[in-house]
């Protein structure tokens, strides 16, 4: 599948920028580097970098509606901080021990560590939103916040029963704790590029669409997706009890008998690799996949035809829609 062009367009700066950012000496410097993908556990060059969306979207949003990509790296590299310190400790809490196809920081250098290098590397986001100005870190503070929520309803969402939880909480939550920082991308682009109030606010409104089709994606990829390409764990969220859009969906077009076994493995002290496989060889009769898939399209489509309406030119809407078509059909 080919990279869109905005991705691949802005990886160097973005790459050379974070590596001027993580130069530090101490070993949480080093810690940073490993999980960025700058370096392997040994300290030795390697380019393991993640998909880089949030800050390609800021640049991308900053050029396309004319001002400058130079002045909104650190807006950039603030906010992609922003979201490697979320993984770190997301990983943490979700006990993964695999992302990008790399160990976690915590199952290499222990929780301790992985708490410090996480909480650096949120000091070092809002350094360089300062860089920015006071209202992109204005901006990071409040998607920090949000996203922070958004994991605390993640956990909270944990001990409840799947029933508990209606598509409207699942959507609140995934606002927050995926949305919260591709609003954010949006919104500091069109501030960066001095673009008026009312621009600035359908812009978020595009990253809300994008975020959720993002999120209901990645739901589907921890299920169906292939482990190598992905990077992570499959069926972690089944483990951990995550009420992902396919759980939810599946209790809701399940047969009674079959709705009976899920509930009753939902209600094991320890669901086992065994019970992972029956809960997604109900998900296929149930035909879940279809329908998240349908879900991730329909928010995607709310983005596109409200991007059309913003004073992007041709060009830049034509790359916005190979983004989304991207979006759309990613396996990682
Ligand atoms: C992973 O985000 C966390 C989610 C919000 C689902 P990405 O898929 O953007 O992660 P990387 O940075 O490309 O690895
Ligand atoms: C995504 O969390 C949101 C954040 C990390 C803030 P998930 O737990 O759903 O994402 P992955 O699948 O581990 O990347
Ligand atoms: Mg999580
Ligand atoms: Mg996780």
């Amino acid at each position: 599948m080919t990279t869109p062009r905005f991705l691949s367009r802005y990886t160097s700066l973005i790459e050379s920028e974070l590596r001027d950012a993580l130069a530090g000496d101490s070993l949480l410097y080093a810690i940073l580097r490993y999980h960025v993908g700058l370096e392997d556990e040994h300290g030795a060059p390697t380019l393991a970098l993640g998909k880089l969306i949030r800050p390609s979207l800021v640049l991308f949003t900053t050029e396309k509606l004319g001002g400058d990509v130079e002045q909104a790296l650190p807006a950039a590299i603030g906010l992609e901080f922003v979201h490697n310190f979320s993984l770190i400790h997301d990983d943490i809490q979700d006990h993964d021990e695999i992302r990008r196809g790399r160990k976690t920081v915590w199952s290499l250098y222990g929780i301790a560590q992985a708490i410090n290098a996480g909480d650096l590397m949120q000091a070092l986001a809002i350094a360089q939103g300062a860089r920015a100005g006071r209202e992109i870190v204005a901006a990071l503070i409040e998607a920090t916040v949000a996203m922070i929520e958004g994991q605390g309803l993640d956990l909270i969402f944990e001990k409840k029963k799947v029933e508990e939880i209606e598509v409207a909480s699942y959507l609140d939550m995934i606002d927050k704790k995926t949305g919260a920082l591709i609003r954010c991308a949006f919104r500091m682009g069109g501030l960066l590029a001095g673009s008026p109030i009312d621009v600035v606010q359908d812009l978020v409104e595009v990253g809300r669409d994008l975020g959720r089709a993002f999120q209901i994606r990645d739901d589907l990829l921890g299920i169906w997706g292939n482990g190598t390409v992905t990077g992570k764990p499959q069926g972690s969220d089944i483990r951990r009890r995550k009420k992902s859009l396919p759980v939810s969906m599946a209790f809701a077009q399940a047969c009674s008998e079959d709705r009976d076994l899920l509930t009753k493995i939902y209600s094991r002290e320890k669901i086992d690799d065994k019970d992972v496989e029956r809960v997604i060889a109900l998900m296929g009769q149930a035909n879940v996949r279809q329908a998240c898939e349908e879900q991730v399209n329909a928010h995607l489509e709310q983005a596109r035809a409200r991007f059309a309406t913003l004073p992007f030119s041709e060009r830049g809407i034509k790359e916005m829609n190979e983004l989304i078509d991207y979006l759309a059909r990613r396996k990682k």
